[in-house]
């Protein structure tokens, strides 16, 4: 069983139903550690990243079976698993990362995922918050964090992840042969680790700014932030703040 709530759901809402082949469609430490902990047949999994395989391949060193795969590649390229079928798919904060390795191509993942399932395919995803002006301290903090950090990463020559919220993505499985069967939100509490780290990697970023004093400005704006952003959190008991999704689908 998973400490994760989202994962709590996805097995709750799985039930007694055998999990059979299951393709982790973008993997990462985090969802491939469970599902290899799942009563599989076989599993496979996608990364774009050769980084990320070589993470995910010494998290389940100890549990891969032979009939077990790890795969980079790219959910643009037709020919990624092409004639493949899965009784089980999850997507777990693959959408939002898309736009990193194939841009513009957020709007026909679903239909490019839909002959790879045969019974069931589950979203994980965050709702956007970056480019809202919410009224409350810990929105207003945790909006300005994200802000910074995507105006970090574009200036650093890289390209933040695009979110979707939760009614696109349902509007979007419609559209590309799946049924929406249910939906849920968890409700995100932000706090020290997140505002240290996404700080940690606005810094990170500086040296390779174009413009020096652009880097020296920001540095300045991100120790700011971190001290508003900590100390808000001392007094809050935490930043509250939008919320994660997962969405139960099935092919039409
Ligand atoms: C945010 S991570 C997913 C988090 C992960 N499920 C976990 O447990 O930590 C996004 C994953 O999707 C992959 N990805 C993003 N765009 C992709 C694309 N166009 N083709 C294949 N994989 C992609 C990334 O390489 C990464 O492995």
């Amino acid at each position: 069983m998973s400490d994760s709530p989202i994962f709590r759901c996805i097995a709750e809402w799985q039930g007694n139903r055998p999990w059979g082949r299951f393709l982790d469609a973008g993997t990462g430490s985090h969802s491939l550690r469970w599902v290899a902990g799942l009563q599989t047949d076989a599993w496979t999994a996608i990364t774009g990243a050769e980084g990320m395989a070589r993470q995910v391949r010494d998290t389940v060193s100890e549990t891969q079976r032979s009939q077990d795969r790890i795969v980079v590649g790219d959910w643009a390229d037709p020919d990624l698993l092409a004639g493949d079928s899965y009784d089980t798919v999850l997507a777990d904060y693959l959408l939002g990362a898309i736009d990193g390795f194939a841009p513009y191509f957020q709007p026909y993942l679903f239909a490019r995922l839909r002959p790879l399932v045969s019974k069931q395919l589950y979203i994980v995803g965050l709702q956007p918050y970056v480019p809202y002006f919410p009224d409350d301290d810990a929105g207003q903090v945790i909006t300005r964090i994200g802000r910074t950090r995507d105006a970090c990463l574009l200036l650093a020559g890289e390209r933040p992840y695009r979110e979707y919220p939760l009614d696109w993505v349902c509007q979007h499985l419609e559209a590309s042969g799946f049924r929406v069967e249910q939906t849920r939100q968890f409700p995100i509490r932000y706090g020290q680790r997140f505002v240290q780290s996404q700080i940690a990697m606005c810094e990170a970023r500086l040296p390779r700014f174009a413009d020096a004093a652009l880097a020296e400005a920001m540095a300045a704006t991100l120790d700011r932030l971190r001290h508003e952003a900590l100390a808000l959190d001392d007094r809050l008991g935490g930043l509250r703040h939008g919320f994660d999704y997962v969405v139960s689908a099935t092919p039409r």
